[in-house]
């Protein structure tokens, strides 16, 4: 499906609430179904991709209701799942396919996750790895990718200390929840920061887990108990309007309830040392998660060099920061970032193989992009590649560019912001 985007016609005013955090609604369908007694998930995502760990956990016998503003969990506790008629689908989501994979090491059924052709060509060899180096019997097509099998083991998992390969807060949690599992302390050490939502639900659900510097410490011997939690506005989703806002003449919006985790914030400091007007405010501390409210102000923006030790908790807006840096004044450098390729497009690519056909100055690299600001972008036609962050990016790119823009695949978005468009109408005026 084709949609017509004409640029130069409004500004971004007003107010809005984006919808829940993609990641921690994930984690609080998986963590609440693992508790005891009653979850309550206020502001959930309900996204495509989000739906699919429901339809996992409810194939696996959890009573999962989704009710309008609310998901309700009835968890089973650790041990009580049960095995799914059939495969489970993964979809597009990366997160359900690799989470999923760490509790289902601990099962006492097999079972078989599959995925979409985008995540069936992704790297699972990160998660299979070292769920096998505790004790897991897990395997996959070619013993890299979807699908994957997954048996059970005689005895009980073991934890290990392991040293992340790669910066991947998937890979990560895969661990962490097969040690709810495991014997003894699990040791992950972390040389590049990732989200930390994990860590910080599992602390909330009653989780014996600490960091100590780049360690994080989990032992397995507490049960999960049911609780409340309210997923904050999701930063990712949030980025696409405070670049539009900070890229268009005469903006000025404030979003509320947005989730400002430390480890997901990058892109407003980012964007503030190009120059842009931020404000953050309202900080408080919601279920072990810190949620702020954002007010954004149009302002010139200059490129930077981005320093590599951040771009792990930036991974996902990279897309939309190569839209701010094509509009910025100068160079814009953005290195080590080879992650992007295994996202669900490869994203380095796709992002500037479309901003060039927009009349973006991008230079690729093997880790990364080099971006050189130019004074408009054109309207074209153009492809979200299947990628519902691509499809977004190039949303913004469009309205800050001459004529019409024709996106090609827009409707991706339902992957984790379904009424994208809705509120992006609502705000460009
Ligand atoms: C996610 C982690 C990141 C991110 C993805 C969501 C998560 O992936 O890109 O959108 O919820 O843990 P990696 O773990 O592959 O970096």
């Amino acid at each position: 499906m084709d949609l017509i985007i004409r640029g130069n016609t409004g500004r971004i005013f007003g107010e809005a609430k984006v919808p829940g955090d993609k990641s921690i609604s994930h984690r609080s369908i998986i963590i609440g179904s693992l508790a005891e007694g009653e979850t309550v998930i206020k502001n959930p995502l309900i996204s495509e991709d989000v739906l699919r760990t429901i339809y996992a956990f409810k194939e696996m016998g959890v009573d999962i209701e989704i009710k309008d503003d609310e998901i309700l969990i009835h968890g089973t506790g650790l041990y009580g799942l049960k095995k799914p008629k059939n495969y489970i689908d993964c979809g597009n989501s990366g997160t359900t396919a690799r989470l999923l994979s760490g509790v289902l090491s601990g099962q006492n059924f097999s079972t078989t996750l599959i995925g979409d052709k985008s995540l069936s060509n992704r790297p699972m060899d990160r998660v299979i790895v070292p769920l096998r180096k505790m004790g897991a019997d897990i395997t996959g097509r070619e013993d890299k990718y979807l699908p994957i099998e997954i048996k059970p083991t005689r005895s009980k998992l073991q934890a290990i200390k392991y040293e992340l390969p790669v910066a991947s807060a998937q890979v990560k949690s895969a661990i962490l929840l097969a040690t709810l599992y495991a014997n003894n302390t699990t040791e992950i050490i972390e040389y590049k920061t990732t989200r930390d939502h994990t860590e910080r639900m599992l602390k909330y659900f009653g989780c014996n887990i600490k960091r100590i510097n780049k360690s994080i410490f989990m032992a397995s011997t507490n049960p999960l108990k049911g609780k409340s939690i309210y997923v904050p506005g999701d930063i990712s989703s949030a980025s696409y309007f405070i670049v539009a806002a900070s890229l268009i003449e005469g903006s000025n919006l404030i979003l509320r309830d947005v989730g400002i985790n430390p480890t997901r914030n990058g892109i407003i400091h980012v964007l503030k040392r190009m120059g842009a007007d931020i404000d953050v405010f309202n900080i408080r501390t919601i279920n072990n998660e810190p949620v702020g409210d954002i007010n954004v102000r149009h302002a010139p923006l200059k490129g930077i060099s981005i320093d590599r030790r951040i771009t792990g908790i930036i991974i996902d807006e990279i897309p939309i920061l190569a839209v701010a840096a094509s509009l910025a004044k100068g160079k814009t450098e953005i290195r080590d970032v080879k992650e992007l390729k295994y996202k669900e497009s490869d994203r380095i690519r796709t992002i500037s193989e479309e901003l060039k056909k927009m009349g973006a100055k991008i230079e690729v690299l093997p880790d990364g992009m080099i971006i050189e600001g130019v004074d408009r972008l054109q309207g074209t036609l153009v492809n979200s590649h299947g990628d519902h962050r691509i499809a977004m990016a190039l949303s913004i790119a469009a309205l800050v560019a001459n004529h019409e823009t024709l996106i090609n695949g827009h409707e991706c978005v339902n992957i984790s912001f379904p009424n994208f468009y809705d509120i992006l109408s609502r705000l460009y005026i």
